[in-house]
């Protein structure tokens, strides 16, 4: 395979094949290997409709030996399956996820990344309900697929500070409804205030609470996270934000490098005690962000280039355990082979 890996962005290539498994009365089928990246969808499938569907993201990485890795996959797949409990689909059990996961890999090795290049294969799992339905009920009949695909950063430059801006005339998630669950409608209901947000250039959009627009909630495709100026680790607490691996992984990473963590609902006027500012999750893993917008307010944070010391040595921290360069403390990583 000869792609171009030290500059893959963060787009579809394509590969060998998926995976792919349907629910039926009660049971999933075996699943299948399928090399064609389309599928025939019935065209009342409730997926179309309704927008019954969620997907995940996580990675895979090779290792300096050679060896492929997967990096926290029980956690996607109990996410998933919240997800599904939320939208009346059937769920999925752990060992089907995980082997699902390692079967499309193995399928799929020539496209995982070599090591060094600084790329990963992304996972996306995908759930949908395939079975037609016109009243408006949960479908008969589930699909879920894994596709793979190489990946390079989400935002060019690595660590090199984004720009966000404030959501302020559009939500991504109500106070009670779907936010905290990894639903395609919640990524449908970003595009417009993303694209708003991209011409008026800036690539991040940073959305407030839904009730009062007074605390911070997260950004378009990954969690906020701040650094105090009194040195904590400080993320948002809120019922309507995806709760996300990679933060959970950081919290816990900081609090292991003797970190303080605090996760507790912010106030976008504490902006002025952060030292430092960040975006986090599986795609942009750490990005930091120096420059916020809200209105006609401009706020600095943090260095003008690169990331702060701390963002620095937690974003070291954590590639290094992902590409195995510093020992897993957490048991985080799982061969695909034995
Ligand atoms: N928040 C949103 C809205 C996301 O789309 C993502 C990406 O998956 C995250 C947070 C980060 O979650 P994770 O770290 O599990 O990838
Ligand atoms: C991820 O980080 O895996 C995401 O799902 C974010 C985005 C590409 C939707």
């Amino acid at each position: 395979m000869s792609l171009d890996w030290s500059n893959l962005g963060f787009a579809y290539q394509e590969t060998n094949c998926h995976i792919r498994y349907t629910w039926k009365d009660g049971v999933w089928s075996q699943g299948e290997l399928i090399k064609s990246p389309y599928i025939n969808l019935h065209i009342a499938a409730t997926a179309l409709h309704y927008g019954q569907s969620a997907f995940e993201g996580l990675k895979a990485f090779r290792h300096e030996d050679g060896k492929i890795w997967v990096f926290r996959a029980d956690m996607n797949a109990d996410r998933l399956n919240s997800s599904a409990r939320q939208i009346m689909m059937a769920e999925l059990p752990k060992e089907l996820f995980l082997d699902a996961v390692r079967r499309v890999i193995l399928a799929n090795k020539e496209f995982v990344p070599p090591y060094g290049t600084g790329a990963s294969l992304y996972i996306r799992p995908l759930l949908f309900g395939s079975g037609a339905q016109i009243g408006v009920n949960p479908a008969k009949e589930y699909t879920f697929i894994v596709l793979v695909t190489p990946v390079g950063a989400y935002y060019k430059g690595g660590l090199t500070p984004m720009r966000a801006m404030v959501s302020t005339d559009y939500d991504r998630a109500a106070p009670h409804g779907t936010g905290h669950v990894k639903l395609g409608g919640n990524y449908a209901a970003s595009l417009l205030p993303h694209h708003l947000a991209n011409q008026a250039g800036f690539p991040m959009d940073l959305y407030l609470d839904p009730v009062e627009h007074k605390y911070i909630e997260e950004f378009g495709t990954s969690n906020f996270l701040a650094i105090t100026k009194d040195g904590k680790y400080l993320t948002s607490k809120s019922k309507s934000i995806l709760p996300s691996i990679t933060n959970d992984g950081l919290c816990r990473l900081a609090a292991h490098l003797g970190i303080p963590v605090e996760r507790r609902p912010i106030e976008f006027a504490e902006i002025e005690n952060f030292a430092e500012v960040a975006a986090c999750g599986t795609a942009v893993v750490i990005t930091p962000v120096n420059e916020i917008v809200y209105g006609d307010k401009v706020y600095k944070v943090g260095p003008t280039e690169g990331a702060g010391p701390v963002l620095q040595k937690l974003y070291n921290n954590y590639t290094a355990i992902q590409w195995g360069e510093q020992k897993d403390p957490f048991g985080w990583l799982t061969p695909v082979e034995d």
